[in-house]
């Protein structure tokens, strides 16, 4: 009787810890505890036993009983430390794992020299104005003057779209600013002071050109104004934008079908690490008694200044940029020095 209980403990001892899933565990223990189970069974059998045997025979198994109770209980809680560890390890996070960094954005230099220039401009009351930077032959050319042999419509200077206007003219990449003022002149009516600012087209690619490029036009309409205005306003533009007093600027006689008389604007700084040679820097000019016309308004009554100056230029002067290209080519060791 005794070793056929203590067989009995074994058998459970072995059976639990083989089962290692909780399930299988619960289907051992029905097997010697359950409604028929092994000891379930024997204490039944103590039924046709007399009542001295039945007393030693019941502590025994019961015994044993206690025994396998015991033995499931320990396998039970075994099986639940199993589950946590396992969860714990698959749960873990390494914290010697370094970091993911967030990488700090920055404005893009030519886009601070945008927001710059159009802050100036603000500030002294010019309006801003946005175009379209696929412009037709119209607004590009002929309403600025441009004579049909002119070299900026030769296909070495200009990126022509394969599409048409309603007149079947071709559609040009902007190569200048220039058409916003015809846009602007027209929808408006003076005093008009407005500057635009927008990407430019041209076939050039070199150390101070690139296919992709900014201009920032200005324009300004009335009845009594002089081209000592346009003086005082652009000098003004560049004092403030370069943030110095030290710099000197002339205007150079120059040609462009849209204006006349036409200047090319020269500056120069007149002292510190920068001092040093006159700097070609924009277009400018009294608008064309034509183009005035095209505007809408009288020659007559109303004159005009203008001037086109490159956003990349002056970006190159005001942070040191020899190579125009590195604005474009995303190189993060050069744009990260603009953060
Ligand atoms: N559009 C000219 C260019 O791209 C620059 C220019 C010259 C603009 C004279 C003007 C101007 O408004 O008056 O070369």
């Amino acid at each position: 009787m005794t070793s056929d209980l203590d067989r009995l403990v074994e058998q459970a001892r072995s059976a639990f810890s083989a089962a290692v899933q909780s399930a299988a565990l619960e289907n051992e223990k029905a097997r010697f505890l359950g409604k028929s189970g092994a000891i379930t069974e024997r204490l039944k059998a103590l039924a046709g036993l007399a009542p001295e045997q039945k007393r030693d025979a019941g502590a025994l198994i019961n015994a044993a009983k206690g025994s396998i109770e015991r033995l499931l209980a320990e396998r039970r809680q075994a099986l639940a430390e199993m589950r946590l560890d396992q969860q714990l390890a698959a749960e873990s996070i390494d914290v010697t794992l370094p970091g993911r960094a967030r990488s700090v954005g920055a404005i893009h230099p030519i886009a601070r020299t945008w927001i710059r220039i159009e802050e100036i401009f603000r500030s002294i009351g010019f309006d801003f104005a946005e175009g379209p930077e696929i412009e037709t032959d119209w607004y590009n050319f002929t309403a600025l003057n441009s004579p049909e042999n002119h070299p900026a419509r030769s296909m070495q200077d200009t990126f022509y779209v394969d599409a048409h206007d309603g007149e079947g003219r071709p559609l040009v990449l902007r190569p200048h600013t220039s058409p916003m003022q015809v846009r602007y002149a027209r929808t408006h009516t003076p005093p008009i002071k407005v500057i635009a600012i927008g990407r430019c087209y041209r076939v050039d690619n070199d150390a101070t050109h690139s296919p992709m490029f900014h201009q920032v036009e200005g324009l300004w309409l009335d009845e009594n104004i002089s081209f000592a205005d346009l003086k005082a306003v652009y000098t003004n533009f560049l004092r403030c934008f370069f943030e110095t007093e030290e710099l000197a600027v002339r205007f150079r006689p120059s040609y462009f079908p849209f204006t006349e008389p036409s200047a090319e604007i020269d500056m120069m700084f007149t002292n510190g690490a920068r001092k040093g040679r006159w700097l070609e820097i924009s277009g400018s000019g009294q608008v064309h008694p034509n183009v005035v016309r095209n505007f809408g308004f009288d020659p007559e009554r109303i004159i005009g200044f203008a001037f086109g100056s490159g956003l990349e230029r002056l970006a190159m002067l005001r942070y040191g940029v020899d190579d125009l290209r590195m604005f474009f080519d995303g190189d993060l060791r050069f744009l990260k020095q603009f953060v």
